[in-house]
């Protein structure tokens, strides 16, 4: 409705004619992610060796680009898959639907049915709704309930949202087995996890619920250690050797020696660090005494893991393809749309180079993970994350 005295007079203007060539949008060649894949079977290769005997199911979620997944296919890799969409693309790599988990716990009927008809066999679930959709659209599949975990230690915690405390797990698994599932125990200690002892209290508990399941005739077929391996960011976590270390360990003192299978679902460890972001700086700027610098890039684009500054990302400034010497000092760094929620960092002040200006780049080092797969599609007009190989 117009306001009293207001008319529209748009209708009355002359139509634009122009002259000039259409302009175009300019080329840029940032922000780009740059996966080096030989870091990726490397990564791959050092777990393997950490965790001998289990079977690697890479969450395909944390960066699911082809040749990424063909990497990993050579590599051996097996799948951890979230959605139908994920089950097609790993199919296109691995034809072999026994090598795939289907770890998402909250699936739609026709999703679980869809998974099912592709030859999927183990599923995640965490709730006796989920349990009722499974026997009905999977029959006879392998059911691995999802127990909570605290969380503690991790950067970017998973504990809210899914798995379920002990007793209800009991009473999922024993339900399973009467409906003729094979059954297994899972759990996620949470996202890029500082604590090699994470990973101790939830087998203490699968151990718990394998006594109950063996107590009714059955077994474990499948215990599932989820991921949580952790990338190099500006924090430090411990070698993945004291990782594999302490959870081989836990693994024999809670579940040997009769193992079941035991399976990992790393997704950070095995691309983040073979991953470097490269990003503008749009503009360097004071603001009531401290110095802002926005990037090409922010939390519309791909880097929704600092959330909350959850993940700190390490950072090297260049000009001209050299790193930029001299004098550094800490920042508030921001992305470049217009939204007030695109702030990387203001509590962590990351430090750069007091010379830094714009045209300058920045390189976001170990920024594999989690980051192409949650840019945008195009908020603000800007282009979805790009990444290529190395
Ligand atoms: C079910 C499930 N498995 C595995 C992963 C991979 O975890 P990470 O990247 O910490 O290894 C995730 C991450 O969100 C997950 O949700």
């Amino acid at each position: 409705m117009l306001l009293p005295g207001v008319t529209l007079i748009a209708h009355r203007l002359p139509a634009p004619r122009t002259t000039a060539a259409p302009a175009r949008v300019p080329a840029s060649t940032t922000p780009l992610l740059t996966v080096d894949l030989a870091t990726v079977t490397s990564s791959y290769g050092a777990l393997r060796a950490v965790l001998p005997g289990v079977q690697l199911h890479y969450a395909v979620k944390a960066n699911p680009s082809l040749m990424v997944l063909r990497t990993l296919a050579r590599a051996g890799a097996r799948w951890d898959v979230a959605s139908p969409g994920e089950i097609d693309l790993v199919l296109g790599v691995d034809p072999d639907p026994s090598h795939l988990s289907y770890g998402n716990t909250i699936k739609k009927s026709a999703d679980i049915a869809y998974a099912f008809a592709r030859g999927v066999r183990t599923f995640v679930l965490d709730c006796a709704r989920e349990l009722d959709k499974l026997t009905e659209h999977a029959p006879g599949s392998e059911v691995l309930v999802r127990i909570t975990t605290s969380g503690r230690g991790a950067d970017w915690a998973l504990g809210t949202k899914f798995g379920c405390g002990e007793a209800e797990a009991r009473e999922l698994l024993l339900e399973a087995v009467r409906r003729g599932h094979r059954v297994g125990v899972c759990f996620h200690v949470g996202s890029q996890q500082r604590d090699v002892h994470a990973w101790d209290e939830p087998l203490a508990t699968t151990a718990r619920l394998r006594a109950a399941v063996r107590r009714q005739g059955s077994d474990l077929s499948t215990v599932d250690l989820g991921g949580g391996f952790p990338a190099h960011t500006q924090v430090p976590t411990p070698p993945i050797a004291a990782y594999g270390l302490t959870i081989v360990d836990a693994i024999a003192t809670h579940l040997g020696p009769d193992l079941p299978r035991i399976i990992a679902e790393p997704g950070r460890f095995l691309v983040a660090d073979a991953g470097e972001l490269e990003a503008e700086v749009v503009l360097v700027t004071e603001r009531g005494g401290t110095r802002w610098v926005y990037l090409d890039i922010g939390l519309f684009g791909g880097l929704a893991e600092t959330l909350e500054e959850a993940l700190r990302y390490r950072m090297t400034a260049y000009r001209d393809g050299a790193p930029i010497e001299g004098p550094v000092g800490g920042v508030v760094l921001a992305g470049p749309t217009c939204d007030s929620a695109d702030l990387l960092y203001i509590k962590h002040r990351p430090l750069l180079p007091l010379d830094l200006r714009d045209g300058d780049r920045v390189i976001l080092h170990a920024t594999g993970a989690y980051t192409t797969a949650y840019s945008s599609v195009g908020f603000n007009g800007f282009a979805p994350l790009r990444e290529v190989d190395r």
